[in-house]
């Protein structure tokens, strides 16, 4: 959550750092705010509300040129979004100034201690806190702002992702990372360093990017270089570069309306990205080396348990399904914020999956150490490549789902179950729980999803009408059965952050023991009556909400007859395996809560209170 942007070098940092906390309002948008040096003054400008709000307001107030930027997009913490709490902050002499992703627990206690020393404060911020606590350090011990900033940071607790500047020092950046990205791009001629939450802002001026490692902090030098160190021991750490993979492109809207769309569309190409070079068909195998590597604790795994959080839970919980149902492993499915506070039963016999789009989200993270203290193995499947809960995993598996903009995820779930289902077909194939034949036809089937997904696409004009029909409405309920109930939740939680219409998913049989009760006239109902799968149990289900008025919104297999003939309405999705059919069910249930949510006129990429990568807990 929130999002860093800094630039250092012979442009001027206006444009860079602006256009790049716009890539960054994804992780955040209460307020945002820049600072800009000129070779003589600091200038300020910050204001709640979005980037475009800050940029009329910076035009009008501050003089923009400047060689040296840093600006910030706020998901409030400490304080509530205004413009006093946005980012940047200034120390009470007005020489530094800080940007900062996370929080500073024990903030509390240190600005009473400076408060003491006559500091005062204008924000309730926590980041206000620590700009003054480094300009207390480096003025008592007369430290340059490296070591300032270095000693200051072994006081506090909590998370971070910091950049630094000094405005008597205009030749330097100093940043910092404990449980928050920074990523440091490296200009072609190594004479301008940009700073970011992570690398969308400078895509298009270097491909060289250093990722800094936790509990590391770097000195930026204009004209020079960078010094990274370790925050502990100021021991110094080799600068490893790495190519970026990711291009323009993929990060802006390709001529859709909203990322979200563009990334519903994405989904057949992201699917076979992800199976692509993993799914051998003519072979008839599997390949996946985080797999192979480690088939045999696997194999000799006791359980596994997944942890995730939101859209990747409900990931996790298809996987339990299919690593069940194929390979015969029992599977505990976990939201990692629990998992990480109750004391769990784990130990080395365990195999811990981390399912993550960002990679970033802190409650998985801590899931992941807490696991890997009491000798589990655990495994990431992620998004994001060298994202911290990649790094900090045993082995994985990346999902190749491409950049997700759009806070409300959608390939990420689709490509996620891909990846999932092909570990559980690896592993059943192992085990031998799986026929050849029935290995066979899953591989078949999971190559033509795809081609399937573009077909499930094809109702949008369909899903408009229904969308239009029940855009008004105060509540929703989805419904689903076996494979399909996590398609439900997932269903649910789409509608209710775009569009704030709540929304609750639920086994469609355990509708009779409470929820069945919310059922009259005006209630739409999605339930989820595909071919394969308890089909003839569903529509038992139906009937019990034809009964009571409710207003029915079949998601079916093509060419169905008898969920239609109950049905208000029917969106059609191809028929495929019941263990694939959330790859595709899902679709609809995407488009259905986009389509709403815009008629609705909401924010869809950016939901109110959201942020796309949940970095503190
Ligand atoms: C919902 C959504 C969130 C995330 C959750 C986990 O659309 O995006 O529920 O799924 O915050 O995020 P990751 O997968 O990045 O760990």
């Amino acid at each position: 959550m929130c999002g860093i942007v800094g630039y250092i070098g012979p442009r001027e940092a206006y444009p860079i750092v602006i256009e790049g906390l716009k890539r960054l309002e994804y992780r955040g948008y209460d307020s945002a705010g820049i600072a800009l040096f000129d070779g003589e003054n600091l200038k300020v400008s910050k204001t709640k509300g979005k980037v475009v709000d800050l940029e009329a307001i910076a035009e009008k107030n501050i003089t923009l040129s400047g060689n040296v930027g840093i600006g910030h997009t706020r998901w409030a913490t400490h304080g509530i979004p205004n413009d006093v709490n946005s980012h940047p902050h200034v120390s009470n002499s007005g020489d530094l100034v800080i940007i900062h992703n996370g929080i500073i627990e024990n903030y509390e206690s240190i600005k009473q201690e400076l408060i003491t020393r006559g500091y005062t404060f204008k924000s309730d911020t926590d980041t206000e806190v620590l700009i003054n606590l480094i300009e207390e350090v480096k003025k008592q011990e007369n430290l340059k702002l490296g070591k300032a900033v270095q000693v200051a940071l072994n006081q506090v607790i909590g998370a971070y992702a910091i950049a630094v500047f000094d405005k008597n020092k205009p030749e330097e950046i100093v940043v910092a990372r404990l449980g928050s990205p920074l990523a440091i791009g490296i200009g072609d001629n190594e004479d301008e360093f940009f700073i970011a939450s992570d690398a969308s802002p400078f895509i298009e001026y270097t491909k060289n990017a250093v990722y800094l490692e936790d509990e590391e902090m770097a000195i930026i030098r204009f004209h020079k270089d960078i010094k990274i160190r370790k925050i502990k021991d100021d021991s110094v750490v080799d600068t490893y570069v790495q190519e970026l993979q990711i291009n323009l492109e993929q990060i802006e809207k390709g001529g859709y309306d909203h990322f979200m769309l563009k990334e519903i569309h994405e989904q057949p190409k992201a699917i076979t990205d992800t199976y692509r070079g993993r799914l051998l068909r003519n072979e008839a195998i599997i390949k996946m080396a985080g797999v192979e590597d480690n088939m045999k604790t696997f194999l000799n795994a006791n359980r596994i348990i997944i942890v995730a959080c939101g859209t990747s839970w409900h990931a996790g919980l298809v996987a339990e399904y299919i690593f069940e149902d194929l390979a015969r492993i029992p599977v505990e499915v976990e939201y990692a914020s629990e998992f990480r506070y109750r004391n769990p039963v784990i130990n080395e016999n365990d195999v811990l999956i981390a399912i993550s789009q960002s990679g970033e989200t802190a409650d998985t993270l801590a899931a992941i150490k807490l696991a890997k203290s009491k000798g589990a193995f655990v495994f990431g499947v992620c998004n994001v490549v060298g994202s911290s809960i990649a790094r900090e995993s045993d082995a994985g598996a990346y999902t190749h789902a491409g950049p997700e903009i759009g806070v409300a995820s959608t390939k990420a779930f689709t490509t996620q179950i891909t990846v999932l289902t092909l570990i559980a077909l690896r592993l059943a194939r192992a085990k031998g729980t799986i026929s050849s034949s029935d290995f066979r036809t899953h591989l078949l089937e999971l190559e033509m999803i795809p081609s399937k997904v573009e077909k499930a696409l094809l109702s949008d004009e369909n899903i408009q009408t229904i969308s239009n029909i029940y855009k008004d409405v105060d509540h929703f309920l989805y419904l689903g059965r076996g494979y399909n109930f996590p398609v439900a939740l997932e269903g649910a939680l789409k509608l209710k952050e775009i569009s704030y219409i709540h929304a609750e998913g639920y086994p469609a049989a355990e509708m009779k023991h409470g929820p069945i009760a919310l059922i009259d006239e005006n209630m739409p109902i999605v339930v989820i009556a595909t071919k394969k799968g308890h089909y003839e149990k569903v529509v038992s289900n139906i009937q019990e909400i034809k009964s009571r008025k409710g207003k029915i919104i079949g998601i079916v297999t093509e060419g169905d007859t008898q969920v239609r003939t109950l049905a208000d309405h029917v969106i059609e999705v191809p028929e495929t395996l019941e263990s694939l059919s959330p790859l595709l069910t899902t679709i609809p249930l995407q488009l259905l809560s986009y389509h709403i949510a815009v008629m609705l006129n909401k924010n869809v990429d950016q939901p109110r209170n959201l942020a796309k990568s949940v970095t503190v807990e």
